[in-house]
């Protein structure tokens, strides 16, 4: 019974969001930890010179064997979905944070340049001829221009007149002028080393302070206490409240040239999820209170198969090192299951474990040992449907809207994603295990036990995600 009423509680929260006209929520949260040039093409629109090649993104191309065919570049990756960033009234600050792994590095023949950019631009084109200085952000007619409504973090590795060396990140606002220039020689940092040197950057934007800042440190060490660039701006005079993020670069002439690779990126848009937070607390104390659910402890899982081939199995504790990496600002560790563990938990989810229907996938029940094997406990384990469209931000922002539940009578996000490999069908996996041994129901309960079919939309599908980023060359 109990765990009917948990799921079908945290279902009908987000059904009620929906039905009410708030903001979406499925829309604030994205991650890639690897790039598949098909599986993204759903998400991700590349421009210019821009490809997507074993898991990484060249921002402009990278044609090694032939480098002179690297010279006056440029390219653009936008994620294709807009993202909101205030409400109409006005009453919503909004916050973001993202978080990316570039690799800018050049061979020993080359000199670096001309540089990268992450991005927020109102559209997804790319204005033609923004090679070299123009580090794929402007050309020489719209460089300056307020219409472009475009702010930017450069990562500058050639001198311009306007530039303060060669070596430096800028917040950009419609110009490849910065605004705000930070020199990284004095922080340890060259921007496009001769060997593989993987970033690690994380641009916030406080909606409430407006303060933009940028830290960046090498891949797999912490985010530094401080950031390199800390500058206040009101989005909100200069981009569009529909803006694209994503990447821009460019290389110069031959042999201003470097590689302009991203290998992962993550993306949360807070402000219009902070009323669905407050509606969900709401709701939950109105529903919870009166339906006399007791207080649940809840481990949620998060599991998913993505469409990686089986081969790709020996690289997943690998894959989820990084899927860990780009959950870090998420606080509490989550706990990892096997998907064989919960495959076997559900009886290969047979027909006989299933406890119900939602909107957009089966719940089935299962027994795994979750604390150091010994305890068997009883999970309910959801199995999504809906098509892969879509799907990769709708997991993501569900995992982000679940995790941040703190009430007593709701359930708790500690689980964490697996990885898996991708199979098509293409069926990522949601479980729910409940942890607490007062809760366990008896099989009987359980299995008569069915879920409200309305009240069923939550909507996680998991595009999964692909391997493990190798070296950009
Ligand atoms: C880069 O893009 C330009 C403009 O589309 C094109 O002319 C050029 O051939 C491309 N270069 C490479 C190496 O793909
Ligand atoms: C923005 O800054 C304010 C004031 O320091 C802080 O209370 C708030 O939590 C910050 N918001 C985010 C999303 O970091
Ligand atoms: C790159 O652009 C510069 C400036 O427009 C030009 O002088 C140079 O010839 C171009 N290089 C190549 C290889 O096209």
């Amino acid at each position: 019974m109990n765990i009917t009423v948990a799921i079908i509680i945290l279902f009908s929260l987000t059904h009620l969001v929906d039905i009410q006209g708030a903001p979406s929520i499925r829309k604030n949260y994205f991650m890639f930890d690897a790039f598949d040039e098909t599986a993204d093409a759903n998400f991700l629109t590349l421009k210019g010179n821009s490809t997507s090649l074993k898991g990484v993104l060249h921002i402009t191309a990278n044609t090694i064997s032939e480098p002179e065919k690297l010279s006056n570049m440029s390219g653009r990756v936008m994620y294709s979905e807009p993202f909101k960033l205030w409400s109409s009234d006005d009453s919503n600050p909004t916050s973001f944070k993202s978080s990316f792994v570039i690799n800018l590095q050049k061979e020993p023949t080359w000199n670096a340049g001309e540089g990268f950019a992450f991005l927020i631009a109102p559209d997804v084109s790319m204005p033609a001829e923004s090679f070299g200085g123009y580090l794929g952000l402007t050309n020489a007619a719209t460089d300056g221009n307020q219409n472009n409504r475009i702010v930017a973090i450069e990562f500058d590795t050639e001198k311009q007149d306007y530039d303060p060396d060669d070596n430096h990140i800028g917040l950009n606002i419609n110009s490849v002028t910065s605004i705000k220039t930070v020199s990284l020689d004095v922080h340890g940092i060259e921007l496009s080393p001769e060997t593989t040197t993987n970033y690690q950057v994380w641009v916030h934007y406080n909606g409430t302070t407006k303060l933009m800042e940028v830290y960046m440190g090498r891949q797999g060490r912490r985010k530094p206490g401080e950031p390199l660039l800390r500058e206040t701006i009101n989005l909100k005079d200069y981009v569009n409240q529909q803006s694209y993020f994503g990447f821009a670069a460019s290389t110069g002439n031959y042999p201003h040239i470097q590689m302009n690779c991203v290998l992962e990126w993550s993306l949360e848009v807070d402000a219009l999820n902070k009323e669905s937070d407050l509606i969900w607390l709401k709701i939950g104390l109105g529903v919870g209170v009166p339906a006399g659910v007791i207080l649940l402890v809840v481990l949620c899982g998060v599991l998913y198969v993505n469409k990686r081939r089986r081969r790709r199995r020996r690289t997943s504790d690998e894959k989820s090192d990084v899927f860990d990496k780009s959950l870090r600002w998420l606080p509490g560790m989550p706990k990892e299951f096997k998907y064989k563990d919960v495959k076997k938990a559900t009886n290969s989810f047979h027909e006989s474990m299933r406890l119900g229907e939602g909107g957009f996938g089966i719940v089935y029940k299962g027994i795994l040992n979750i604390e150091n094997d010994t305890t068997a406990t009883e999970i309910a384990v959801k199995q999504f449907s809906r098509d892969k469209i879509k799907s990769k931000d709708d997991f993501l922002a569900e995992i982000t809207i679940i995790h941040r539940l703190r009430h007593k009578h709701l359930v708790r996000l500690i689980g964490k994603t697996m990885s898996a490999p991708r199979v098509p069908p293409f069926k990522p996996l949601f479980t729910w295990p409940l942890m607490d041994a007062s809760f366990r129901t008896t099989e009987s309960t359980v299995s008569t036990a069915t879920l409200s079919p309305n009240g069923c939309s939550v909507n996680v599908t998991a595009e999964g995600f692909s391997s493990s980023p190798s070296s950009c060359l």
